[in-house]
């Protein structure tokens, strides 16, 4: 993997190594002195917005083929490592269930990412970030081989959810925090987080958890990966989709990249922004 990277913004503009990119962020470093949360999320995307597309046999969408790239997995990885707890969903539990979905965090089982198994390491931190699953139908399985060790996992849904599937979660998986009525209210989401210790926050999921993120104004960071392509085709999934946010969500520009050599020599532009 050739490893340069070009940094575009801020000026001056100076090559870097792929590897540790993300990591001289140091998004544990965010708001430290106050305690706050720190949330920050990651797409990668095609230049037309499709960041899924309907999977080829099954239902359900799945990230396209044609924009994912070991160059980007590598920082999202980078990303995920400095994580006190991840965001996932009701969605991710069932697809990983049926074998459609991996381990987010690989350190573990890729030994490209071993170097970042000891980041956390020498830091004190445990081996996985914990999980918080968002969910209104808690209709999904806890694998087994997700609550194995160490790592904790938090269910957030709403009021609405089912009485006796909360206590069966409960006593399976751990804590379950009503966090909404209708709906999952991020700002409530948050909140509970960082009541139970939880501050560097990075979520994976797609378009309507960071609607709600958004809309509640709790998202800090937003890592954008446009990979040089166009796709076209519908349905598909765009980074954000729900109500017109009202006020609009403002981010300020961060850091630019041009990675040059992904997807052999294609390339995709690496961004960054902050919550005004
Ligand atoms: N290209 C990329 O970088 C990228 C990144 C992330 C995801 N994706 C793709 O985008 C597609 C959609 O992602 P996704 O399913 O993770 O995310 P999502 O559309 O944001 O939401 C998924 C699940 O979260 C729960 N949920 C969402 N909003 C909620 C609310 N307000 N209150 C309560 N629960 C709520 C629901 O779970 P229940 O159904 O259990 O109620 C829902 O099914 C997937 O194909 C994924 O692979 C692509």
């Amino acid at each position: 993997m050739s490893d340069s990277i070009i940094r575009l913004f801020p000026l001056p503009s100076q090559e870097f190594p792929l590897k540790g990119l993300y990591l001289s962020h140091n998004l544990r470093e965010n708001k430290r002195d106050s305690g706050e949360s720190f949330v920050y999320s990651n797409y990668v995307t095609s230049l037309d917005g499709r960041i899924a597309v309907p999977h080829p046999t099954k239902a359900g969408m799945v990230v396209p083929d044609q924009i994912t790239n070991p160059r980007d997995w590598r920082l999202f990885q980078e990303l995920a490592v400095q994580a006190d707890i991840l965001i996932t969903s009701g969605r991710y539990l069932r697809d990983y269930a049926e074998g459609r979905a991996q381990e987010i965090l690989r350190v573990y089982d890729d030994p490209q990412f071993a170097d970042l198994k000891d980041w956390r390491t020498e830091r004190g931190l445990s081996p996985q970030p914990d999980m918080a699953v968002i969910s209104g139908s808690l209709d999904f399985p806890v694998p087994p081989a997700l609550i194995q060790g160490d790592r904790n996992i938090v269910v957030i849904t709403t009021s609405r959810a089912d009485p006796e599937r909360i206590k069966a979660l409960e006593s399976q998986a751990g804590k379950v925090i009503i966090a909404g009525e209708g709906s999952v209210n991020g700002y409530r989401l948050v909140e509970s987080l960082l009541e139970m210790g939880y501050r560097t926050i990075y979520n994976t999921t797609g378009p309507k958890v960071l609607h709600l993120l958004l809309a509640a104004g709790v998202l800090d960071r937003l890592y954008l990966s446009f990979v040089n392509r166009l796709l076209g085709g519908s349905p598909f999934s765009s980074i954000v989709e729900g109500e017109q946010l009202d006020p609009p969500a403002d981010f300020v520009l961060n850091t630019i990249y041009l990675d040059p050599h992904a997807l052999n020599g294609l390339g995709q532009l690496l961004t960054s922004y902050n919550r005004v």
